[in-house]
Protein backbone atom coordinates (compact mmCIF):
# COMPACT_ATOMS: atom_id res chain seq x y z
CA UNK A 1 0.00 0.00 0.00
CA UNK A 2 1.06 3.61 -0.13
CA UNK A 3 0.00 6.63 1.01
CA UNK A 4 0.04 9.43 -0.88
CA UNK A 5 -0.99 13.73 0.20
CA UNK A 6 -1.56 16.60 -2.51
CA UNK A 7 -2.56 20.07 -2.14
CA UNK A 8 -4.07 21.87 -4.91
CA UNK A 9 -5.90 25.02 -5.45
CA UNK A 10 -10.06 25.37 -6.61
CA UNK A 11 -10.50 26.72 -10.13
CA UNK A 12 -13.88 28.52 -8.83
CA UNK A 13 -15.49 29.46 -6.04
CA UNK A 14 -16.65 25.63 -5.25
CA UNK A 15 -20.44 25.73 -4.26
CA UNK A 16 -21.23 22.94 -0.67
CA UNK A 17 -23.01 21.19 -3.57
CA UNK A 18 -20.05 20.47 -5.76
CA UNK A 19 -18.30 19.32 -2.71
CA UNK A 20 -20.82 16.94 -1.70
CA UNK A 21 -20.83 16.11 -5.54
CA UNK A 22 -16.92 14.88 -5.13
CA UNK A 23 -17.38 12.82 -1.87
CA UNK A 24 -20.06 11.02 -2.98
CA UNK A 25 -18.38 10.03 -6.37
CA UNK A 26 -15.06 9.43 -4.16
CA UNK A 27 -16.95 7.31 -1.57
CA UNK A 28 -18.59 5.44 -4.37
CA UNK A 29 -15.51 4.44 -6.12
CA UNK A 30 -12.79 4.17 -3.55
CA UNK A 31 -15.07 1.78 -1.68
CA UNK A 32 -14.57 -0.33 -4.64
CA UNK A 33 -10.87 -0.28 -5.29
CA UNK A 34 -9.67 -0.36 -1.30
CA UNK A 35 -9.20 3.39 -0.94
CA UNK A 36 -9.56 5.24 2.35
CA UNK A 37 -8.43 8.99 2.69
CA UNK A 38 -9.82 12.19 3.75
CA UNK A 39 -10.43 15.12 1.77
CA UNK A 40 -10.08 18.59 2.90
CA UNK A 41 -11.01 21.68 1.24
CA UNK A 42 -11.31 25.20 2.44
CA UNK A 43 -9.95 28.77 1.23
CA UNK A 44 -9.63 27.90 -2.23
CA UNK A 45 -7.64 24.89 -1.54
CA UNK A 46 -8.25 21.49 -1.34
CA UNK A 47 -6.20 18.72 0.46
CA UNK A 48 -6.12 15.04 0.07
CA UNK A 49 -4.73 11.93 1.54
CA UNK A 50 -5.46 9.21 -0.61
CA UNK A 51 -4.65 5.45 0.92
CA UNK A 52 -4.53 2.14 -0.45
CA UNK A 53 -3.02 -0.60 -3.23
CA UNK A 54 -0.23 1.11 -5.04
CA UNK A 55 -2.22 0.87 -8.12
CA UNK A 56 -5.75 1.77 -7.26
CA UNK A 57 -3.90 4.95 -5.53
CA UNK A 58 -1.31 6.03 -8.63
CA UNK A 59 -4.19 5.69 -11.16
CA UNK A 60 -6.52 7.42 -9.20
CA UNK A 61 -4.45 10.60 -8.72
CA UNK A 62 -3.20 10.76 -12.17
CA UNK A 63 -6.96 11.01 -12.93
CA UNK A 64 -7.66 13.42 -10.55
CA UNK A 65 -5.13 15.89 -11.56
CA UNK A 66 -7.05 16.22 -14.53
CA UNK A 67 -9.92 17.11 -13.11
CA UNK A 68 -11.01 20.80 -14.02
CA UNK A 69 -11.97 21.75 -10.62
CA UNK A 70 -9.01 22.44 -9.05
CA UNK A 71 -5.71 23.17 -10.35
CA UNK A 72 -1.80 23.19 -9.44
CA UNK A 73 -2.15 19.69 -7.57
CA UNK A 74 1.24 18.86 -5.48
CA UNK A 75 1.80 15.86 -3.81
CA UNK A 76 3.45 16.77 -0.24
CA UNK A 77 4.08 13.43 0.47
CA UNK A 78 4.30 9.85 -0.91
CA UNK A 79 5.24 6.84 1.17
CA UNK A 80 4.62 3.03 1.34
CA UNK A 81 2.68 1.66 3.93
CA UNK A 82 1.41 -1.27 5.90
CA UNK A 83 -0.79 0.85 7.97
CA UNK A 84 -3.89 3.19 6.56
CA UNK A 85 -4.87 6.23 8.90
CA UNK A 86 -7.95 6.67 8.07
CA UNK A 87 -9.22 3.29 8.24
CA UNK A 88 -13.05 2.84 7.52
CA UNK A 89 -12.97 6.44 5.79
CA UNK A 90 -13.89 6.06 1.60
CA UNK A 91 -13.31 9.33 2.16
CA UNK A 92 -14.08 11.36 5.31
CA UNK A 93 -14.34 15.25 4.41
CA UNK A 94 -13.06 18.05 6.72
CA UNK A 95 -14.40 21.57 5.66
CA UNK A 96 -11.89 24.27 7.04
CA UNK A 97 -13.70 27.79 7.58
CA UNK A 98 -10.79 29.72 7.45
CA UNK A 99 -7.40 28.96 5.40
CA UNK A 100 -5.73 29.27 8.54
CA UNK A 101 -6.99 25.79 9.48
CA UNK A 102 -4.44 24.60 7.12
CA UNK A 103 -1.40 25.95 9.16
CA UNK A 104 -0.02 22.31 10.11
CA UNK A 105 0.19 20.97 6.66
CA UNK A 106 1.28 24.25 5.10
CA UNK A 107 4.52 23.38 7.02
CA UNK A 108 4.45 20.12 5.44
CA UNK A 109 4.35 22.19 2.25
CA UNK A 110 7.17 24.20 3.09
CA UNK A 111 9.28 21.21 3.94
CA UNK A 112 8.55 20.29 0.47
CA UNK A 113 12.50 20.30 -0.70
CA UNK A 114 13.46 18.06 2.57
CA UNK A 115 12.03 14.58 3.46
CA UNK A 116 9.04 15.23 5.53
CA UNK A 117 9.29 13.23 8.85
CA UNK A 118 6.89 10.06 8.67
CA UNK A 119 6.21 10.99 12.59
CA UNK A 120 5.57 14.58 11.86
CA UNK A 121 3.32 13.58 8.87
CA UNK A 122 1.81 10.95 10.87
CA UNK A 123 0.97 12.65 13.80
CA UNK A 124 -0.29 15.63 11.55
CA UNK A 125 -2.94 13.06 10.28
CA UNK A 126 -4.12 11.85 13.34
CA UNK A 127 -4.48 15.52 14.84
CA UNK A 128 -6.97 15.33 11.65
CA UNK A 129 -8.59 12.46 12.36
CA UNK A 130 -9.39 13.35 15.62
CA UNK A 131 -10.81 16.32 14.65
CA UNK A 132 -13.40 14.15 12.22
CA UNK A 133 -14.08 11.90 14.52
CA UNK A 134 -15.07 14.67 16.80
CA UNK A 135 -17.15 16.38 14.37
CA UNK A 136 -19.07 13.20 13.06
C1 LIG B 1 -10.20 17.67 -5.11
C2 LIG B 1 -10.76 16.45 -5.76
C3 LIG B 1 -10.64 15.21 -5.13
C4 LIG B 1 -11.15 14.06 -5.73
N1 LIG B 1 -11.04 12.87 -5.09
C5 LIG B 1 -11.52 11.74 -5.65
C6 LIG B 1 -11.39 10.48 -5.01
O1 LIG B 1 -10.85 10.34 -3.91
N2 LIG B 1 -11.93 9.40 -5.64
C7 LIG B 1 -12.56 9.48 -6.84
O2 LIG B 1 -13.03 8.45 -7.35
N3 LIG B 1 -12.69 10.66 -7.46
C8 LIG B 1 -12.19 11.79 -6.90
N4 LIG B 1 -12.34 13.00 -7.55
C9 LIG B 1 -13.10 13.04 -8.81
C10 LIG B 1 -12.25 12.61 -9.97
O3 LIG B 1 -11.48 13.69 -10.45
C11 LIG B 1 -13.14 12.12 -11.12
O4 LIG B 1 -14.10 13.11 -11.46
C12 LIG B 1 -13.90 10.87 -10.75
O5 LIG B 1 -13.04 9.89 -10.18
C13 LIG B 1 -14.60 10.28 -11.99
O6 LIG B 1 -15.39 9.22 -11.57
P1 LIG B 1 -16.19 8.33 -12.64
O7 LIG B 1 -15.12 7.70 -13.50
O8 LIG B 1 -16.93 7.35 -11.79
O9 LIG B 1 -17.08 9.29 -13.37
C14 LIG B 1 -11.82 14.16 -6.97
C15 LIG B 1 -11.92 15.40 -7.60
C16 LIG B 1 -11.42 16.55 -7.00
C17 LIG B 1 -11.55 17.88 -7.68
Amino acid sequence: MIRLLYFSQATNIISDEEVQNILQVSRRNNSSTGMTGVLLYGGGVFMQVLEGPEQSVLKKYVKIIDDRRHTNCQIIHITPTDERIFEGWSMGMIKCEHPLEFEHILDLRNQRKEVVRAKVFTDVMHDFLQRLKAGS
